[in-house]
Order: structure tokens, then sequence, then C-alpha cells
């Protein structure tokens, strides 16, 4: 049976390309003429399955054979009529060389005459003498500053590091072959150095000689020669037409430095913004591996702290400014997305290229074009697969030459993996020539990601800095050694003297264990609940000596002061007490503000101690000399494998420590879970398409079909049987085939309207309803389409515009419904507050005056009232209140919410906002909601002051930053873009240089504006 679908895969494969690429837009056009469906009565129809909630649409897939990956990698060799002609002038100046070689070795090669550079000579009238060489060396060297070498191939840059030898062994030696440079960073031998001048092939001697050949025209003095006046104007024109195809050469290159082929400067920038010198070893190795060099696709693992991220951001850059494609990264967080564009954005100015920032509601589908410059798009997982989709839409996805998944263990992730998982398999069916790249420290499974990505593979167990694990159990502290059989071996008892009262306390003697590192080192402290990391911080506190309060005393005086006006004035009661002692706690109930504030401050050493949740355990790099688990259980379920090693991988981060250690709190009812967790092989990272009853699997067949990408069952089969649950078919589908599952899944969408038959006579083909299209471009889960159908509809019967709140009410997440409780008092007393219109909507809606006046005070109210309804819009109240207010503390107060609360209700309803901007987009009767959506996304997205909008386009500017910024007399993007860095960190209060460095970079790089 399997065999039999792979034999037919191959086959059907090329069909269903063939067909797409022939048919992509008239189909579409087709498709959305033809998509009859009548959305009115799409609600009747339930999907038959329980479709659980907050999963963003999907998309569709399918990967081609590893060979076709790179049909199209360097064609320019092969059918370039230049580079023909350059290849005939290249033979003859070989031979010309050859036979001018030992008896007159000039470095001064005129070209003569003809602009075809067939005719190209040497002119001993105006060869120098042999001792001229070195002067003539010098001289020219001498008007070449660092920069002029950037955009130079690496054999160039060779030869001009020893011309002599250069020049000698160009001309003697043509048949060294194309090799990658192995160890571009040890220094070289003359023999390597010849070797890898000449061993770029025929067009690369060319154009050496090309250069060579102006530089050292440029260089001869005139009086060398007799009839210089006269030649001078022919060989001024001979250099233009040289430069000319110097640098059409030069673009067709994609070497062009001896640094993993790109300019030393780059090597400069990583020195300078990263403070690192020198690439790892395993670094170096993998960057010349040969599936790099080839752009095969490669996975490579290595513990945490390994150096990873590195390897990924030098192929990025490769691909943007050698092969001049645009590169995709997919980080997990919206923190980290805004880190690394903060980050890069630097590399992009140098180098000339835009940074553009996917995260939260930022980032436009399709991107806008370059303007001549490539893009490097950084984005999150699901910001990147609505950019990958716009991409395929728009027939540009090839322009995107590498595609970088970071933690790529997320693929086993929920609902999260299966986007991973869509994106992957769409950029594998659809672009041949885009490479992927994952990497990751926790893979369990490399084989099956490896087949389902048709990757190659790179681990290393390097960590560049010791990371000794323990486990403290009563007051005995073991070291981990999986090697032994007890897993743990007796390292010593911990030192403390604890009075009886505070023995009961801290029952697992947390005060001695971080009072060993603190507050001179950093230590992070894990907690199962975001309530436990409140405790323990302010347990810590309690028995601290008042030494703590001492140091740093000034910097956490200041940031004290940043957290309270943050907060407008309002401080959290845990921090003001902790923040004293060097301590903060660090989980999602902080405001974002907070957390920046927090995480900025213990890198800078100014906090010693965070205690967090899971949340900081993956990619963040905060320093931690020991990491302290404070029990095996996130929540109430005991630690898997990978989270353990993720989160005692934070201990012990290059560069900044020398060593790091984890110490696990057990108590014995959890040693002999815990010996597994410290040993056992890491979890296998499994397909999530069908994760909550296939969700996945139906939103992705509804993206292929509505792509273009696949229009018949046979191609959707063909389709699926590329993806990492077709690997997996047998453990994860268990009952049902993969096939089974597909057909499923389809006469689903029909049922639900989604999907549906062409009409046109002998045509057949499935396509995606009106509906359906609105669905997958919105992003919308298919669980509320029909549901935010009808709201639309009914809103825009009778859409109030006084003021925002019909619109916030549009557009309240359905999936934060269940995450809040009205109070009915505050309730009641904001319903009294609205004006008349406004609570005609809301009784429009379903929720009346007399209704919230009822439950207000106490009594059963009998009518059925749908408690979605009820419940969407005291969200929407709340904001309202936050658009009107900007002031998240006071709206927080109000509405008896927590502040981590509204801050995850309002991402949430940004990024909801524009998923319904892209619905209402699709279906005409919606129209007059796009501007009102646009404005209303944008709104959401920043939540401050107007003013203060454009500079909070900058990544990782705040609203607090932004103020700071407006009232220094930065007032819009083009302020910042121009401003001195050095000036602004004077400027402003408590903006370093860096960050001020970082702020102008991102305002440069930054797109002028996001949708
Ligand atoms: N060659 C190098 N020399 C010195 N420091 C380096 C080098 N390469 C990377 N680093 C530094 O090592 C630290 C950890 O690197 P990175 O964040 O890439 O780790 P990682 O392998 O991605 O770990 P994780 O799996 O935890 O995300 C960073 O601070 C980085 O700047
Ligand atoms: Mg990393």
């Amino acid at each position: 049976m399997s065999a039999e679908i792979k034999v037919r895969r191959q086959s059907s494969r090329k069909r269903s390309r063939d067909r797409r690429i022939s048919h992509l837009t008239p189909a579409r056009k087709r498709t959305s003429a033809s998509g009859r469906q009548c959305p009115d009565n799409t609600g009747q129809i339930e999907l038959s399955r329980a479709l659980d909630k907050s999963m963003d649409a999907t998309f569709s897939e399918y990967c081609s054979d590893p060979e076709d990956l790179f049909g199209d990698y360097d064609s320019i060799v092969s059918d370039s009529s230049f580079l023909a002609k350059l290849d005939r002038v290249g033979q003859n100046m070989r031979q010309h060389d050859i036979d001018h070689t030992t008896s007159s070795r000039c470095p001064v090669i005129l070209l003569a005459g003809n602009p075809d550079f067939t005719s190209l000579k040497s002119s001993t009238d105006n060869c120098p003498k042999q001792s001229c060489d070195d002067s003539m060396t010098e001289s020219f060297l001498e008007g070449f500053t660092d920069d002029a070498f950037l955009d130079m191939p690496s054999s160039q840059l060779a030869f001009l590091q020893d011309p002599q030898t250069a020049d000698r062994n160009c001309c003697t030696d043509e048949d060294k072959t194309s090799m990658p440079m192995r160890h571009p960073e040890k220094s070289v031998s003359t023999e390597e150095r010849n070797e890898r001048h000449i061993a770029p092939k025929a067009r690369k001697s060319v154009s050496d000689h090309l250069k060579r050949a102006m530089m050292a025209n440029a260089a001869t003095p005139s009086s060398v020669s007799r009839t210089a006046v006269q030649k001078e104007a022919v060989v001024t024109e001979e250099i233009s037409v040289a430069m000319q195809a110097m640098e059409s050469v030069s673009m067709a290159t994609t070497d062009l430095g001896p640094f993993f082929g790109l300019p030393t400067k780059v090597k400069e920038l990583i020195c300078n913004l990263k403070g690192i010198k020198d690439l790892y070893e395993w670094q170096k190795t993998c960057l010349n591996l040969d599936s790099v060099q080839q752009r095969r696709n490669l996975i490579y693992s290595l513990p945490t702290s390994g150096g990873k991220t590195l390897v990924a951001e030098i192929l990025i850059l490769k691909e943007l400014l050698c092969r001049k494609k645009d590169a995709l990264f997919i980080l997990p967080y919206v923190s980290l997305v805004q880190e690394k564009v903060r980050g890069l954005a630097s590399f992009g100015l140098e180098l000339d290229f835009m940074v553009e920032e996917y995260a939260g509601s930022k980032g436009r589908f399709p991107p806008v074009k370059g303007r001549g410059k490539r893009s490097l798009y950084i984005a999150t997982i699901e910001k990147a697969h609505g950019l990958v989709n716009s991409l395929i839409e728009t027939n540009r996805l090839d322009n995107v030459g590498l595609v970088v998944v970071d933690e790529l263990h997320m693929l086993g992730d929920g609902s999260r993996g299966a986007i991973i998982e869509m994106t992957l398999a769409k950029v594998l069916y659809i672009s041949k020539s885009t490479q992927i790249i994952g990497m990751s420290a926790t893979l369990g499974n490399l084989q099956d990601i490896q087949k389902f990505l048709k990757a190659e593979s790179y681990t290393n167990d390097f960590r560049p800095v010791e990371l000794k694990e323990y486990v403290k159990l009563k007051d005995s502290i073991y070291e981990v050694d999986p090697k032994e059989e007890e897993c743990f071996r007796f390292s010593r008892v911990l030192n403390f003297k604890y009075s009886s009262a505070m023995q009961k306390i801290d029952q697992d003697h947390i005060v001695a264990l971080v009072t060993e590192v603190i507050p001179s080192q950093s230590c992070l402290v894990f907690c199962p609940t975001k309530k436990n990391c409140e405790n323990v911080a302010g347990m810590i506190c309690k028995y601290l000596k008042e030494d703590f309060i001492q140091h740093k005393q000034a910097e956490k005086a200041v940031l004290l002061g940043e957290l309270r006006s943050s907060g407008n004035g309002c401080l959290c009661p845990v921090l003001k007490k902790t923040v004293p002692y060097g301590l903060a706690y660090h989980h999602s109930g902080l405001t974002s503000e907070e957390r920046k504030l927090v995480e900025e401050a213990y890198s800078a050493g100014v906090l010693c101690l965070l205690t967090c949740t899971s949340t900081l355990a993956a990619g963040i790099n905060l320093p931690a000399r020991r990491v302290i688990l404070r029990s095996p259980y996130v929540a109430a379920d005991f630690l898997k494998r990978s989270q353990y090693k993720q989160m005692v991988g934070r201990a012990g981060r290059a560069g900044i420590d020398t060593h790091g250690e984890s110490i696990l709190i057990l108590q014995d009812k959890d040693k002999v879970l815990a010996k597994k967790l410290v040993s056992a092989p890491m979890e296998i990272c499994k397909s999530n398409l069908m994760h909550s009853d296939g969700k996945g699997v139906l939103s992705l067949i509804l993206s292929v079909i509505g792509l273009n990408i696949t229009n018949s069952l046979e191609q959707i089969r063909d389709f699926m049987s590329g993806t990492l649950l077709s690997v997996q078919e047998k453990q994860v589908c268990l009952e049902r085939s993969l096939w089974e599952v597909t057909q499923e899944c389809v006469e689903l969408l029909k049922e639900k309207g989604l999907v549906t038959v062409s009409t046109e006579p002998q045509d057949g083909s499935l396509q995606v309803t009106k509906l359906g299209r609105a669905t997958y471009k919105g992003s919308v889960d298919l669980t509320y389409c029909d549901l935010l159908y009808r709201d639309l509809s009914k809103g825009l019967e009778s859409l109030m515009l006084n003021s925002f709140l019909h619109l916030i009410y549009l557009v309240t997440p359905y999936d934060m419904v269940s995450q809040c409780k009205p109070d009915w008092m505050v309730y009641f007393r904001q319903f009294t507050l609205l004006s008349a219109a406004e609570q005609k909507m809301c009784a429009a809606v379903g929720v009346s005056e007399s209704f919230v006046a009822r439950k207000a005070a106490g009594q059963n109210v009998k009518k059925n009232v749908d408690q979605v309804v009820v419940s969407r819009l005291y969200l929407a109240l709340v904001l309202q209140s936050l658009l009107k207010e900007t002031d998240l503390w006071s709206v927080a107060d109000r509405f008896q919410l927590s502040r981590g609360l509204i801050q995850t209700l309002l991402s949430s309803s940004s990024v909801f906002c524009s998923c319904v901007l892209h619905f209402t987009e699709e279906l005409e009767e919606f129209w007059p909601f796009k501007a009102l959506l646009t404005e209303l996304t944008r709104r959401l997205t920043y939540c401050v002051q107007a003013e203060l909008i454009p500079l909070m386009e900058v990544a990782g500017v705040m609203e607090r930053r932004a103020k700071q910024l407006y009232n220094a007399g930065y007032k819009t993007l083009a302020h910042l873009a121009n401003a001195d860095p050095n000036v602004l960190a004077k400027t402003v209060e408590n903006l370093f240089k860096k960050q001020a460095n970082q702020i102008v970079a991102s305002a440069k790089v930054c797109p002028l504006s996001n949708a």
C-alpha cells in the first residue's frame, strides 16, 4: 500500500506542480468568481468534529526531490553569453600569459584597442623594468582602503594580499577546480593562497586579470610610455569597459570575500557589534560543510549556548549579500524577534539590506518590494506562515533564498508546531531553490525531521562553557551523572544555618542555595507557577542581609523609577519590595515594559536574581551562573526532558560566564521520575497537524486549495505525503491512514461551506469558497469563521461609529473569553457610563442594561443570554478604556483584572484585529471595514497617544522610551533615523550608547509603515 503511494506520489507531484504553475492566477480568479457559497448558510453547518479553540488558520505545503531543490542554482555559469565571451578571453589570456610568463613577467597589461576584450596584449613598450614590481605593488595598493576590498572575491583579495605570488600562479596553473574554503580563518600558506586564487573557474581568473589590468594601468607612471598621451584616451575607455565587465562579473559571483565568502567587513562587524573575534571550530566546520556550500537543507543540533545563532546569521548574510536573495528568520517569541531585529539592524545598515519585523500585528502581507534592497524578514511562527502564504500567492516565494528556523523542536509544540510544519512543507513544495536551515538543542528524533525536510544534519556536543548539573535532596547536593547506575553522585552537604522559623518557611533551602552565588553572580530560579515566582522572590528577600541593598543601589533606584514611570506612577508592590535587594520576578503577568526593564536590568547585572516561569527557558540569552529549578514541575505536569534541558541550559552562557551549574530541587517522591528526566533521551518531536482533532490538516488543506497549490483529491494526497505527519503516519494517525484523514477533511471542508467543487463542465476541481478564502487569508480559526461572519454581517447592519466600542467588540478575540469572568458590579458601573448610542449597540448585540443590572444585584436571570457575547462585550469595554486612557495600570485596577491579562488581551486583540481585517478584505460585502480596521489595528498595536506611534514602529521602542524620545525632540521616524547616537544617548535619560546605536540603526532599516 505504502509502496504504491510512493510511486504515485512521484509522478503525480510533477503533474501537480505543472498544473500549479500554469494555473495559479487564472484559477484563483475563477475561484473567487465562482465562489457561490452563501456564507449566510454556512453558519448552520457544524463541523462534525470538535474543533478546539485558539488555532490560527493554516495553509498548504509540499516537498520535492532533493535534487530539485537546487535546480536553478548558479545557472549563470551555464548560459551567460557574456561569460562565454569571458571564457574565450580567459583562454586567450592564459595562452598569452603562458607565452610571456618566463620571459617578460610584467604586471602592466594594457588593454589595447578592442572593446570586446579579444585582443588583450602586453606592451613591452609600457612595461616597466623587472624591479618596478615592488613599487608598483605598493603604489596600486596605496590607493585602496580596506573598503575597496569588500566587494572582491576571495581569490582577488588573496591576490591583493600577495600580488606577486598570486599573479605568478594565476598565469601558470589553470586546471584547478573550484573548492570551498575549508579554513578561511586560519593563516594560509602561500600555496594554499595561490590555490585559492586560481581555484575559481575561468570566469574568475578572467575577472582577476581584468581587475589587475585596470589596477596596473592605473598605477603606471605616465612617463614610462612615449605614446602615453595618444594612448591615454584608449586606455581610459578600455578601463571603463573593463570596469563594467567587472561589475557584471561581481554581480554573478557569490564569493565576495575571505570570510566564508563574505567581505572582511562582516567579520569586523561581528567583532564590533557582537564582541566575537573568532568562530568556534564547530562553527567553521559547519559553515564549510558540503551541504552548506551546496545549499542543501540542513538541521544542526548542539547543546544550549553552543553558538548556533551565529552560524545561521552568517548564512543569512551570505544569502542577502552574495546570492542577493531575501531571507526569512523564524523565532518562537515576539520578544526574541524584537531582540533579533535590534541586533541585526546595524548589520542591515552597514551592509545595505532591510530588516523587517513580522511579530504581533506588525508586518505587511505581501511584503513591500524592497526598492532594490534585499530584505531580511524576522518573524514569529504565525507571522512567518502568513508571510509565506502571501509570497506564494504573489508568486514571489522564489525571492526568499533561505528560511532559518530557530528552536526547530517547536515542531512538536501543539498548534504552533502545526504552523511551523505547514510553513516549511509549503516552502519545500513551492520553491525548489529555497534552502531550509533548522537548529535546536533538544531534538530527539533528528531522522524524522531530516526526512521531512529532506535535510542533512550536523551534530556536535560542544558547549563553550562547562555546565554541571546537580540535584538537591534534603540537605545534600548530588552531581548528575547518567552513566552511573544511580544517576546521582554525592557531591556535598549544603552549608546553611537556619532558625526553626526559617526552616519552616524555606523548607527547600532556596535562600542557602542562592546566597552561594548572589549578588556578585547571577541566578535564575524557575518556579512551577506565576504566583510561586512572586512568593519565592518575596520570601528570599525576607532573609537577605541588608548588605544586598547596598549593592548597586543607585542603579536599582533608577530601575525602580523607570518601573514606576512605565506604570504611570504605579509600581508593583512585589517588585517594589524585591528590586532593592536586586531581585525580581519575570512571567507573563508583567507588562511588556516591565518585562523589558527587568530583562535589561538583569543583563546589566543590576538585578542578580530572577524568579521565573518556563517562559524564560527558550532562546533568551540571560546570564546565569546558577540555575535553580524550584521543583520538577510546570504547573501540575512533571517536566519534560527537553524543558529541563532548556531551563538548565540558561546557566553558563558563553561570553558571560566561565562556567555554569544547575540545581534541581527534589523531594523523595520525585526521585525515580527525576532519574529518568536527567538520563532519558530527548522526547520525540511529533507532528501536530492532527492536534485538536485534526484541525491542522483541515486548515492546511483549505489553504492548499485556496492558494491553488492543489485542486484535486489526488494532488492533495500527493501534497500531504510531503508533511512530517506523513513521515510519522503510523505513530500519529493511529486508527486511520493519512489518506483516510485527508478525504474526511476535504468532506468536512465541503460541509462547512469552505470548499466547493467547480461546476464548470468537465472541470470538477476543488475550489475554496469566498468564506474559505477569507478564513485562510485572515488566519481565522476554523472554529470561529462562521461566527465571525455572522457577527460582522450583523454589525454592518447597524454599525455604531460614534465611538470605537462596536468595532472593538467585533475584533475582541473569541478565545480570550474563557480567560475572564466579568465582575458584575464593575460591568454595571461601566455600562452606565456608556453613551446612549453605545448602550443601544450593546443591546443590539445581546447585552441589555437591565440584564447587567440584575446580575450586579445578584439576581437570577432567566432570560437566555449568550455568555460568550456578554463576556466578549466586557473585554471590549476593557479595551475601549485602554484605548481612551492608554494606562494599563488604571484600567487593570478599574476592571479588577491583572495587568498581565490586560497586556495579553491588548496584544491578542491587535493580532486578531489584523486577522479580521484580512478576512473582510476578501468579502466584498464587508468593504467598509477595510479603512476602519486598518486604523483600529494600528491603535491597538501601539495603544499610546497617536503622536508616539511613529516612534514605536522602531523595534523595541515602547511607550516610555517613545515618550522620552518625543520629549527630547525626536518626533518622527526620520528624526530618529537621522539622529546621532552619541547625542541621543546624552539627551535621553538612562539610554546607553549601545541602545542608542540600536535605536538609530533600527529606525534606519525600518520600512516606513507596517500594517
Ligand atoms: N565564536 C564565538 N565566540 C564567542 N562567543 C560566541 C561565539 N559564538 C556565539 N557566541 C556567544 O555565545 C552565546 C550563546 O550563543 P547562542 O545564543 O547562539 O546559543 P545557542 O546555541 O543558540 O543556544 P540556545 O540553544 O540556548 O538558544 C551568545 O552570547 C553568543 O554571542
Ligand atoms: Mg538559540
